[in-house]
């Protein structure tokens, strides 16, 4: 929680001064690769008010929110839509462009704006990066009521740049390892992960993550808004198995849903730059110390 406070501190600086920095960051983002990305970027933050000149909130006049880490005393930013990594009809004939308008320009877009109105309330979740107010909104289990539309927007963030037109097909070189590794063949991994997704009960989540502390893949599945990184989970690719990810395609034809996503969806290239992330943190080798 120590690091969590520090982390929140810094943070509420760090987005303060990406207010300002704003169109940078924009330009940052859209140039930057989205297949790399070992997580969902933050949402854009906007500000609240454009015709106003932004202020920085007052550090020294701050109050403890939930996790007794600094509050801001006034909401100067809100969370923004991002753009999927593609044209909205780059996954067609799989993901047709009206399914993405709709589930992007307006399920995505009603989380943030959720949020967004959850947040103008009361500040003190105000100044967290998107990863933090999930975990801290989770609340060890008993979620607060920001937790969905945050988890949810996370969510997305990551299942947009989980995708990419062309992909599908088998992972390459160190992935397709890891998974023969914990998986014992690819043929394997797929069908655990196709099965997952169909006997999920009700709206939510399929996910291939890496687990830390046994220092393996697996495959989770999650009811609703939920997120594995409130496990501290590594995603490595999720699906979204809500029903207006895939009705106005395949209507209730679920299993087809999923195998053209493994099929023609997706990326790869998306997984292996977060598996390579990740090792940053876990190792999947054998311990290799220096003898002195
Ligand atoms: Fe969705």
């Amino acid at each position: 929680m120590n690091k969590l406070r520090t982390a929140g501190s810094s943070a509420l600086l760090s987005l303060s001064l990406s207010v300002v920095n704003l169109e940078f960051e924009r330009k940052k983002v859209a140039m930057s690769s989205c297949y790399f990305n070992p997580t969902p970027t933050s949402s854009y933050l906007i500000p609240a008010d454009f015709s106003r000149k932004l202020k920085i909130p007052n550090l020294l006049h701050r109050k403890k929110r939930c996790d007794g880490s600094p509050k801001s005393s006034k909401i100067t930013a809100f969370y923004g839509l991002k753009t999927p990594p593609f044209e909205l009809d780059a996954l067609e004939p799989y993901m047709s462009k009206r399914t993405i308008e709709m589930h992007w320009g307006e399920h995505h877009q009603n989380f943030i704006g959720s949020l967004n109105e959850q947040l103008k309330k009361d500040d003190i979740l105000y100044g967290y990066t998107l990863n933090e107010l999930v975990k801290v909104t989770y609340n060890n289990g008993n979620p607060l009521p920001e937790f969905k539309n945050a988890a949810e927007v996370w969510n997305h963030d990551f299942f947009w740049e989980s995708m990419q037109p062309g992909g599908g097909n088998i992972p390459e070189l160190g992935l397709l390892q890891q998974i023969e590794k914990d998986f014992g063949s690819y043929t394997n991994f797929r069908e655990k992960f196709t099965e997952a997704a169909l006997m999920l009960f009700g709206s939510g989540w399929v996910w291939l993550v890496l687990k830390r502390e046994e220092r393996r893949l697996e495959i989770v599945k999650t009811s609703n808004a939920i997120c594995p990184i409130v496990w501290d989970d590594i995603p490595i690719i999720n699906l979204d198995l809500w029903e207006h990810a895939y009705y106005l395609d395949y209507r209730n034809d679920k299993a087809k849903y999923v195998n053209e996503f493994m099929d023609h969806l997706v990326s790869w290239n998306a997984a292996a730059g977060r598996l390579a992330w990740a090792q940053a943190f876990v190792n999947l080798g054998e311990p290799n110390i220096p003898v002195k």
